[in-house]
């Protein structure tokens, strides 16, 4: 089995959104400490800061919910990759994503669309519009998806049915891309301790802790089953389990049990 510092030095560059917090964040400075000599462009709104060490990322300011951002940003981004990293393969991490709590269409049918549109579109358009150059150089896509994808989620059922997508679209992907030089991977974390929670309208610790894994350990399994070469990693036991148990039980009963466990957090609801 490959060691996590080779399953990153298989690229050369690793093009990911959403690296201005959370698991994104993780992910730039695990590369850094493993595999420094990566060049790693970041699509996110904000800047990524408060990095590690010296860690030089370039960073594209992108809103994924505008559809035309992707059109402005992916011809730079080829642009820097063709002058600072011309060979080897490319790894994208496709990221970005925020969630939403309640009872549909609450807070607004914009957050649901807006939803769709970073988890679920701006992921196909920026996958589709760097296949040309992975195809060329060989590489991976990484997609973040969630336990969520695995039954119906009550209470934020945008936010389930967009990782849902996720996670058929990459395994299918990846059957497609077979024999091709490129593979997909998608990763589904659970609950993780990050700004997801508030931005979905949270309480912080809404989910206890001992639930709960951190955004490092989330990358850490997530380049594990890079260097595996899995096509698809569900992060911490205790998640694995749960959607080993969702996948046995009928949609409906599932969808039911999900809308009780689910409904708990609405006692920490702040919106
Ligand atoms: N935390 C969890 O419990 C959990 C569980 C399962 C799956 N996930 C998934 O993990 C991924 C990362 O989330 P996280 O937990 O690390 O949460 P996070 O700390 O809130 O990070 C979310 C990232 O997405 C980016 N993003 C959000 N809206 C964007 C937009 N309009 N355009 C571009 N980028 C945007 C943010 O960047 P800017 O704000 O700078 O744009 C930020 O870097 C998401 O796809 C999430 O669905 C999280």
């Amino acid at each position: 089995m490959p060691s996590l510092s080779e399953a990153l030095h298989e690229f050369s560059a690793i093009v990911l959104t959403g690296g201005s917090s959370g698991i994104g964040k993780s992910f730039i400075e695990l590369t850094w400490k493993l595999h420094p000599k990566a060049v790693i462009c970041n699509l996110s709104r904000h800047k990524p800061e408060g990095l590690i060490g010296g860690i030089t990322v370039h960073h594209f300011p992108c809103d994924l919910s505008q559809p035309q951002a992707l059109s402005a940003v992916v011809p730079e981004v080829l642009g820097l990759l063709s002058r600072e990293a011309p060979l080897g393969r490319v790894l994208l991490v496709n990221n970005s994503g925020f969630g939403g709590y309640g009872r549909f269409p609450d807070p607004g049918v914009g957050h649901h669309t807006e939803m769709i549109d970073v988890n679920v579109r701006a992921v196909v358009e920026l996958t589709g519009r760097l296949l040309p150059l992975l195809r060329a150089r060989g590489g991976c896509v990484l997609t973040v998806s969630s336990l969520a994808a695995f039954q119906p989620t009550p209470w934020t059922a945008t936010y389930g049915a967009t990782k849902a997508f996720l996670l058929s679209w990459s395994l299918a992907l990846n059957e497609e891309l077979r024999g091709t030089g490129v593979r997909a991977l998608v990763v589904c974390p659970g609950p993780t301790g990050t700004n997801f929670f508030r931005r979905a309208g949270l309480l912080q610790g809404s989910v206890g802790s001992s639930l709960s894994q951190s955004a490092d350990q989330v990358v850490l399994e997530a380049v594990r089953a890079l260097g595996r070469g899995r096509s698809v990693a569900v992060t911490g036991w205790t998640n694995r389990l749960g959607a080993a148990l969702a996948g046995l039980l009928p949609r409906v009963l599932a969808a039911r049990l999900a809308r009780i466990v689910l409904g708990r957090y609405r006692l920490k609801h702040v919106r």
